[in-house]
């Protein structure tokens, strides 16, 4: 099995190695020379694409949170209202559907039951369903009217990885395919971001190649006592907290939680506190550790700013700052315990970038502490029951 790893210790770690070449598949083929998506393989033609007034993404586990990145990307760009549900959710609820919904079902294995049972609920409201799925031939896209494969070739271990990042491709390219077929206000935008997607194997890679230090990092907060692991986020940088702390569970079986960072002082902020005193008084190891995922300074500069603010608030309440930020961004030094630079990006584009560490953090520890990282206990590749 060594062989089939790559050389890797675990198929995780091969799976988060191939991620650009992952992202770069999933992008191959459906971008024009002139930056126009090119989805003709999608089956919904420009007008059913107009008629769309409501998106709904529906998904479970990690596919979910890259639905919740792509709500932001695609209510922005085509100004049509998404709401983002999961799947065990969505159908019990009687969520309002018709025939102008679309709805995006996301799954890596194309055979989760919740997911599918989500898919039939739509179908029968007469909705369109779109299938983002990793699986050929797999259920979920099978009972979809139209399905958009990412390319991530097959992932093995149970906590997804390359899975999450391709998915992000493929919806990034459903959300500018939208704004391009109905025209939008921000095109100018648009098309420097199709620009920019191309850009996002190579710096995931400059992330892959700075991971020494996460690993360290991981080795040490494999020996942390503290009773959890707290990440904030704002904008898209809320859903990499959640999968980052989701990886965490999944892995490190550590309680970790993800807060959008505006909501701490509504009541996570009470979890946090300094390093706990030995016999003699002194300070023994960190305080508890805060995961701080920092958008760019450059464009929504508001948003870099609150939370730099957020992370001052949790580090003088002793908290122990690990904090994900782009390089060229002085303004986070002083608050951060633990800096880790990810490439310049724009703000909708950085998941691509700033999940990659969350990931080499949660296998390093599970690691370190002597966890199987491909097969976590309880947890299944694929959950085929609801
Ligand atoms: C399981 C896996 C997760 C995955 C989720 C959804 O819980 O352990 O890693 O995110 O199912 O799977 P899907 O195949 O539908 O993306």
């Amino acid at each position: 099995r060594a062989a089939e790893k790559d050389g890797h210790a675990w198929f995780m770690l091969k799976e988060i190695a191939e991620q650009p070449q992952a992202v770069a598949d999933t992008l191959r083929g459906r971008i024009g020379e002139t930056g126009e998506i090119m989805l003709d393989e999608v089956r919904l033609t420009d007008q059913d694409l107009r008629d769309v007034d409501k998106v709904f993404i529906v998904s479970c586990g990690t596919s979910y949170h890259a639905g919740l990145v792509a709500k932001y990307a695609i209510e922005h760009w085509t100004r049509i209202p998404c709401e983002v549900e999961l799947a065990s959710e969505f159908r019990y609820r009687d969520p309002v559907l018709d025939r102008s919904t679309l709805v995006v079902v996301i799954s890596q294995s194309g055979e989760t039951m919740d997911t599918l049972m989500a898919l039939r609920h739509a179908k029968e409201q007469k909705a369109r369903v779109l299938a983002i799925c990793n699986t050929n031939g797999s259920t979920i896209p099978r009972e979809s009217d139209a399905v958009l494969y990412t390319h991530g070739g097959p992932e093995i271990a149970v906590a997804s990885t390359k899975a999450f990042l391709t998915q992000l491709a493929a919806c990034f390219l459903v959300g500018l395919h939208l704004a391009q077929v109905r025209g939008v206000k921000y095109a100018d935008e648009v098309a420097a971001v199709v620009a920019q997607l191309q850009e996002m194997p190579a710096k995931i890679e400059k992330v892959l190649a700075g991971m020494d230090a996460v690993r360290e990092l991981g080795r040490e907060l494999a020996d942390n006592k503290a009773s959890t692991v707290l990440f904030i986020g704002r904008h898209v940088g809320y859903p990499v907290a959640l999968e980052g702390a989701l990886k965490l569970k999944e892995l490190a079986y550590m309680h970790a939680e993800g807060f959008a960072a505006g909501e701490l002082k509504h009541g996570p902020i009470a979890l946090i506190g300094g390093p706990s005193d030995d016999e003699a008084g002194n300070p023994v190891g960190h305080g508890t550790p805060v995961i701080c995922i920092v958008p760019s300074p450059a464009g929504r500069g508001l948003l870099h700013d609150k939370i730099v603010s957020n992370i001052q608030e949790v580090r003088a309440r002793g908290a122990h700052t690990i904090v994900i930020a782009e390089e060229g961004d002085d303004a986070v030094i002083p608050y951060a315990d633990v800096l880790v630079r990810v490439p310049r990006t724009p703000t909708l584009l950085a998941p691509f970038v700033t999940t990659v560490p969350l990931q080499v953090l949660a296998a390093a520890i599970a690691d370190a502490r002597g966890h199987d990282v491909d097969q976590p206990r309880n947890l299944a590749k694929s959950v085929t029951v609801e």
